[in-house]
């Protein structure tokens, strides 16, 4: 950015969709540079801040401020809300705001709409750990979806962006019309056969591939048997399986910080055990070459979200939209300019 008078510009999100349309290769490969700044020590990531409701308990705000050095080279502010009774009321979700900040001067750039850049994100991490935590393993056609929003949407939009070898597809949610839903968009979108499952067992015991991406606040899948086969499991929510079935699997996780708090299932089970031994690596460990997956046992990849990969989709969309003439400029955002005299230091006369 130029010095001078700070520019402003909002970007809405049909701009942030068509930045991104038909990128899905790009964007994995863009997650994967930002995880790898983030375990070279190039980013600050700050814990979240969680903003909840005594009357709406289930809702809540997230703030996640970050910094990426590298080619990425921005600070800014992920502010994002859960409300999950939305949906009944045929409102998605979730919804955001990304702010982008001049790294030199401090100054905010730009707003960007950030719910598709946070589920864009999240879906290009669950394929990127798909990848490269599944690769060399047996078959893995079989890929199964517990919650079936937006991110799973998106999920499958990924990996099949991917190349991924589907040979079937699994859906169950708790609300049966969420799941026929999702059903008939799959088989609008694919010649794979599709099919709706009754229960998470049935599922998950035929699946290779399991993704969770429901609203659970607690545990609710808890045998350990269920995964006898060793699944790998992309724990999107976090929050689905029980503390047994942790220390039955290969734990992979973003950033150990991070992930065992605010009681994910990977937390609860620090808790219950007063240990972090179980957790293996981290995505970056395994993009290294550090960690090797084993071939025999369940993986179970839980991404708490960082806000590091939000800034570098967001800045990468900013540039997209800058490059297209699709910025909206607010003329005169930053009114209060005017700075007295110069700030050389006073010489005593
Ligand atoms: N880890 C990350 O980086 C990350 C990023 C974005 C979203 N998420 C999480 O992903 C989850 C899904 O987000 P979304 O926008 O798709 O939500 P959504 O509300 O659109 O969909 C969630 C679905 O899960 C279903 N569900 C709830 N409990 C269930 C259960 N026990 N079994 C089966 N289905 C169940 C609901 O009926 C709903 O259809 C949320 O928990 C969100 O916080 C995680």
């Amino acid at each position: 950015m130029s010095p001078g008078i700070p520019s402003f510009a909002v970007v809405s999100g049909r701009s942030v969709q068509r930045a991104l349309h038909g990128r899905e290769p790009a964007v994995i490969d863009l997650i994967e540079s930002a995880y790898r700044l983030h375990g070279a020590g190039s980013t600050v990531n700050p814990p979240s801040y969680f903003l909840r409701f005594p009357d709406q308990p289930n809702s809540r705000i997230i703030a996640l401020p970050a910094s990426v050095a590298g080619n990425v080279d921005t600070a800014g502010l992920k502010w994002i809300a859960s409300f999950p009774d939305n949906v009944a009321n045929g409102l998605p979700r979730a919804s955001a705001v990304l702010l982008l900040n001049d790294r030199r001067t401090g100054y905010p750039y730009a707003c960007l709409e950030s719910s598709v850049i946070s589920a864009s994100r999240t879906a290009a991490s669950a394929a990127l750990a798909a990848l490269r935590l599944g690769a060399g393993r047996a078959e893995r056609g079989r890929v199964g979806f517990i919650g079936t929003g937006l991110i799973s949407r998106y999920i499958h939009t990924y990996l099949d962006a991917a190349g991924w070898p589907f040979t079937r597809i699994g859906v169950h949610d708790l609300a049966a019309g969420r799941t026929r839903g999702f059903t008939e968009y799959l088989r609008g979108r694919t010649d794979i056969p599709v099919k709706a499952f009754g229960s998470a067992e049935e599922l998950i015991r035929e699946s290779d591939v399991v993704v969770f991406a429901t609203t659970a606040g607690k545990p609710h899948v808890s045998d350990p048997g269920w995964f006898s086969h060793h699944p790998l499991v992309l724990h999107i929510s976090l929050r689905d399986v029980s503390e047994e079935i942790v220390l039955d699997s290969v734990n992979v996780v973003d950033d150990v910080e991070h992930c065992l708090k605010a009681n994910t299932s990977v937390h609860l089970t620090e808790q219950r055990v007063g240990h972090r031994d179980f957790v293996h690596a981290t995505l970056h460990d395994v993009l290294t070459g550090g960690y090797e997956v084993p071939a025999d046992r369940t993986v179970l990849f839980s991404p708490f979200g960082l806000g590091v990969l939000d800034l570098a989709l967001g800045a990468f969309v900013y540039r997209e939209c800058l490059r297209a003439g699709e910025l909206v400029a607010i003329d005169g955002f930053f009114s209060e300019l005017e700075t007295h005299g110069s700030t050389e230091p006073a010489t005593v006369g």
